[in-house]
């Protein structure tokens, strides 16, 4: 393996920088499953309002955010409606089947995106012979789709069309300030429309643990239940909270270099022979592509580029992802586009 490494596979692979873990260092803590710890009750409460909702509640991960939303807004047996590529159809492990019983009616989104006509096809009638159609679910962004901002237009014509038609509303919004950060609408406005919403503090905000729930006083207090039947209960949880704390203190508004790296990265990967792209599908921290190359497999030149430093994902279909993050600077973009133009040549 060479010495250096670039790595791009997620903006999960952040390591605390020393603000945040001085700020971990000094963190008054508590028992948090008491709701004695006093800065998880400050980010809880932090979340909230920069969500606009009621309540927030803090879990070791987005994933259980996610589960406990399910479990939340259905029983066995109904339907949760969501684009095919949303996490939880691929990486939450199924528990939306182990945890809540539930089935995946999946819509294909352009990018992620699907429309109001298509939720209004998704939804089963009354018949008996039917599941029960009972949460709408949006990622925004959306990872899979290629960090694609949902359009405010569009995303509220869709949670109408959901809300005329009874179904609850959720919002994976585990990266939802590079949403807000990109389109410039507050993260509130974009969490309007929805009963609860995920939110990640270990994605391009930088922090080591944790992701919220949010949603009303009700919500929240039938989630805190199971938040402990999953195990998610913590102790002295101000530790991790006080790292979530700093990000949003420090870490929001550079999400905006996130982006112009993502950016500067697919407009140089353009311009090589046997890469395949479209830089103006970049909207956020994600860039895309294929590999076109009578050498390679995305596979092989995954592998090929690992040996050279450079770390990438698979995305769907054999596409590649590039994730930019807070440990990636423009040199570190710069040398990784030369290694992949010189894999190619
Ligand atoms: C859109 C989306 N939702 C949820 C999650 C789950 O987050 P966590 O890793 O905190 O469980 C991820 C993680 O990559 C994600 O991309």
């Amino acid at each position: 393996m060479a010495h250096i490494l670039i790595d791009l596979f997620s903006d999960t692979t952040t390591r605390p920088t020393p603000g945040m873990r001085k700020a971990m260092m000094e963190a008054a803590v508590g028992d948090e499953q008491r709701g004695e710890d006093p800065t998880v009750l400050e980010l809880e409460a932090r979340v909230a309002a920069l969500l606009g909702k009621e309540k927030a509640l803090f879990l070791p991960s987005t994933t259980m955010a996610n589960q406990i939303a399910i479990k939340l807004h259905t029983q066995p047996g109904d339907e949760v409606i969501l684009e095919a590529d949303s996490h939880p159809v691929h990486f939450e492990g199924g528990g939306p089947g182990l945890i809540s019983g539930v089935h995946l009616r999946t819509i294909p989104g352009r990018r992620g995106l699907f429309t109001a006509e298509q939720v209004r096809e998704a939804v089963r009638s009354d018949l008996a012979i039917h599941s029960r159609s009972a949460l709408l679910w949006v990622e925004n962004t959306h990872n899979m789709g290629g960090g694609t901002v949902w359009p405010l237009d569009q995303l509220l014509s869709v949670c109408e069309a959901g809300r005329s038609l009874g179904l609850k509303l959720h919002l994976d919004g585990a990266r939802l300030l590079n949403a807000s950060v990109a389109s410039g609408h507050p993260a509130h406005v974009l969490a309007e429309p929805f009963d609860t919403v995920s939110f990640c503090l270990t994605k391009g905000l930088g922090a080591p643990v944790g992701g919220l729930l949010a949603g009303s006083a009700e919500e929240i207090a039938r989630a805190r239940r199971y938040k402990q039947a999953l195990g998610g209960a913590m102790r002295q949880a101000g530790i991790i909270a006080a790292a979530g704390l700093y990000a949003l203190d420090h870490h929001v508004d550079r999400l905006a270099e996130d982006h112009r790296r993502a950016r500067r990265l697919a407009d140089a990967l353009a311009k090589i022979d046997g890469i395949e792209i479209d830089p103006s599908h970049v909207e956020t921290n994600m860039v895309f592509f294929r590999v076109r190359h009578p050498r390679f497999t995305s596979k092989t030149f995954l592998d090929a580029l690992k040996q050279r430093g450079v770390i990438l994902s698979q995305g769907r279909g054999g596409s590649l992802r590039a994730v930019t993050h807070l440990d990636v600077d423009d040199a570190a973009i710069d040398r990784a586009v030369a290694i992949i133009a010189e894999l190619l040549a």
